[in-house]
């Protein structure tokens, strides 16, 4: 299949993008704003295969989608491209209203004019996936997971946005008959990720002799998967999903913020020991906590895996083991973005102006 990617040059975006360039037959055209948070870097591996291309522009802007749209003429989308960092949301939530409610609304309309103009067997293949997050239930108490029932509940300016742009896919499914699909899942980690986020921004950090910055009293719990279980369960739901379902996707590895840390801490020590016996967990300072931090997500991923037939491959110790061994042999990628783009300052606690 003919395949729109957005967001592509992202953390997922990428991971996806390769998946589906090696492992797959599908082309892939990549759309991406390249913001902050983008890297052709980490596309480098594909950028030269016949099935892969790239076109450099916002989700925002309709007539670009037109003329992408008409030109490549695809058999289905799958919608990647948003603002992702919960703390800068705090900080500046225009841009997460833009690209993610604006901007999947415009991605919507472009979408839903082609499929009026596709033959019926190709417009009854077309498939609009879009990528959401566990934010949009809210946050768990002790107990309990997140499954696709679970009422929305979203409380930053980053899992609103999502929680709306996933209204609005829904909306295109039950009124235009678009054949969506929606996937939740969970905290992501693995190579390629930005590091404003908490587990490359302590590798890097730990590597540079700095502070390790625990927000409140790293109590609060995150669900981890591997990004590379995460492509394979969005191409599955891509290829064999029932349009209009939302699938939760997650790694049932949830764990303590201050616990992820200190892991990080105890394979850094092992694979690159620091000067005079000291150890990375010494570098650990608890920090003024997150405004609205979210207590606990956990994704119950039991559709998907009865229905679909994936589960995650990747254990939390092996994948974290795999990440940092990958920023530790990869300092190139993310000492450009250091240079560039993020310094590892702290984001979240300005009031929103814009
Ligand atoms: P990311 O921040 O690493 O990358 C986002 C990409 O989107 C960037 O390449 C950026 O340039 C692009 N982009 C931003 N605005 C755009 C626009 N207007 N038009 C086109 N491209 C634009 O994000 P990520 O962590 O890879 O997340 C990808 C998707 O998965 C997002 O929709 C996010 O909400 C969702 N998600 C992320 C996680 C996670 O843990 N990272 C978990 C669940 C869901
Ligand atoms: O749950 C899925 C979501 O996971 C995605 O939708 C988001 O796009 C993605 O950014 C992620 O959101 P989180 O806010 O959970 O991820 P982050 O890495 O920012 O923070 C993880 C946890 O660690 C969270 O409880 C806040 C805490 N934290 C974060 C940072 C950056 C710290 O304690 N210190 C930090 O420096």
């Amino acid at each position: 299949m003919k395949i729109i990617v957005t967001g592509g040059a992202g953390f997922i975006g990428s991971a996806l993008v390769r998946h589906l360039i090696d492992e797959t037959t599908h082309t892939v055209l990549n759309l991406d704003k390249l913001t902050y948070a983008a890297s052709l870097a980490s596309l480098a591996c594909v950028s030269h295969n016949p099935r892969y291309s790239f076109v450099h522009g916002s989700i925002c802007d309709s007539a670009l989608l037109e003329r992408v749209v008409a030109t490549f003429d695809p058999d289905g989308f799958i919608n990647l491209a948003a603002e992702t960092h919960v703390d800068r949301s705090i900080d500046g939530p225009v841009a997460f209203i833009d690209t993610n409610i604006n901007g999947t609304f415009r991605l919507l309309q472009a979408a839903q004019a082609h499929v009026e103009r596709l033959p019926t067997d190709r417009r009854a293949r077309f498939r609009f996936l879009h990528v959401s997050t566990d934010e949009v239930y809210g946050s768990l108490g002790e107990t309990g997971k997140f499954h696709e029932a679970t009422p929305y509940d979203p409380r930053s300016p980053y899992s609103a946005s999502k929680a709306a742009s996933d209204h609005l896919v829904s909306a295109w499914g039950h009124t235009y008959g678009l054949p969506i699909l929606i996937t939740n899942c969970s905290n992501n980690y693995g190579p390629y990720q930005f590091p404003e986020k908490l587990i490359p921004l302590c590798i890097i950090k730990a590597l540079a002799g700095e502070e390790l910055p625990i927000y409140g009293r790293g109590e609060n719990i995150r669900d981890w998967l591997y990004v590379d279980d995460h492509v394979r369960a969005l191409t599955t739901v891509f290829e064999r999903g029932i349009p209009c379902q939302t699938y939760n996707i997650g790694g049932d590895a949830e764990r303590r913020n201050i616990d992820v840390v200190r892991r990080i801490c105890a394979v850094l020590d092992t694979l690159r020991p620091r000067d005079g016996g000291k150890h990375y967990a010494d570098l650990i300072s608890f920090v003024a906590d997150r405004p609205g931090h979210d207590a606990r997500y956990a994704i119950d991923a039991s559709k998907i895996r009865a229905e679909l037939g994936w589960s995650p491959e990747q254990s939390f110790d092996a994948g974290i083991e795999a990440t940092v061994k990958w920023y530790l042999e990869n300092e190139d990628w993310w000492e450009d973005i250091l240079a560039q783009n993020y310094k590892g300052e702290r984001l979240g606690l300005k009031r929103a102006h814009g």
